[in-house]
């Protein structure tokens, strides 16, 4: 084949198809970057250590101050853990449902949240909390900011797995017009800096089945709360 013929290119590039590509970037705010696919290396590791999470501190649906119960249940690992009940959002040291403190972080949840926050410009990361969102079919998260924390000098990293969501994100007011950006199992979202306090949420989830983990998505939101 002549090495002109364009038919040899389209061939390569089709071959090349399965082969992993390094993850790709994309910006959607001044400090704030979508990571496509950069946890998708880090999954055989990260769903054992969630398994042995959610057997300490398994997912429970809480009551927001106002009186509604989320559609999205929840649980945390590392020092604090964020709650909610009809006395208002907070973080404790202690699982109100078992009585016992938050599941340690496990070192490779640590290590994929400080390596995502690094790969967004934000180095040193310490998070000593990780939310963990559990999502079904229908259920949604409406626009908030995460404003619970001590300080917001350091980035938040969201990881994505399971069934695909419709984030949205904001501006610093919450009429403000909200991006719509997909994310996808293994995608990673790092929003800090002049972002840090944009409005965010989740579109209520579509029915699907993930090849992994079935008709749910899962979400890692981690901190620094304290
Ligand atoms: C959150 O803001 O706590 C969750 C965001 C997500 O589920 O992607
Ligand atoms: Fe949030």
């Amino acid at each position: 084949m002549r090495s002109d013929d364009m038919s040899s290119t389209t061939i390569d590039l089709f071959a090349n198809a399965d082969v992993q590509q390094p993850a790709k970037t994309e910006r959607i705010g001044e400090q704030s970057f979508v990571l496509r696919g950069f946890a998708l290396p880090w999954t055989d590791r990260l769903l054992p250590a969630l398994e042995r999470v959610l057997r300490a501190a398994p997912f429970r649906q809480m009551v927001t101050p106002g009186g509604f119960t989320m559609s999205v249940g929840l649980s945390s690992c590392g020092t604090l853990g964020w709650t909610t009940d009809r006395c208002g959002y907070r973080y404790t040291r202690i699982d109100p449902l078992t009585g016992q403190p938050w599941p340690d972080m496990p070192a490779v949840f640590l290590e994929l949240a400080q390596a995502a926050a690094l790969e967004a410009g934000f180095s040193d990361f310490m998070p000593d909390s990780c939310l963990i969102n559990h999502y079904v079919p229908g259920a949604r998260m409406s626009l908030h900011q995460d404003k619970n924390e001590r300080s917001y000098s350091a980035p938040i990293v969201s990881v994505s797995l399971g069934l695909p969501a419709m984030f949205l994100f904001g501006g610093h007011v919450r009429s403000d017009k909200s991006q719509r950006v997909p994310l996808f199992h293994g995608d990673i979202v790092v929003w800090g800096g002049v972002d840090r306090l944009r409005y965010h949420g989740i579109l209520p989830l579509k029915d699907g089945v993930h090849p992994q983990l079935g008709a749910q998505r899962i979400n890692f939101t981690f901190r620094t709360a304290d």
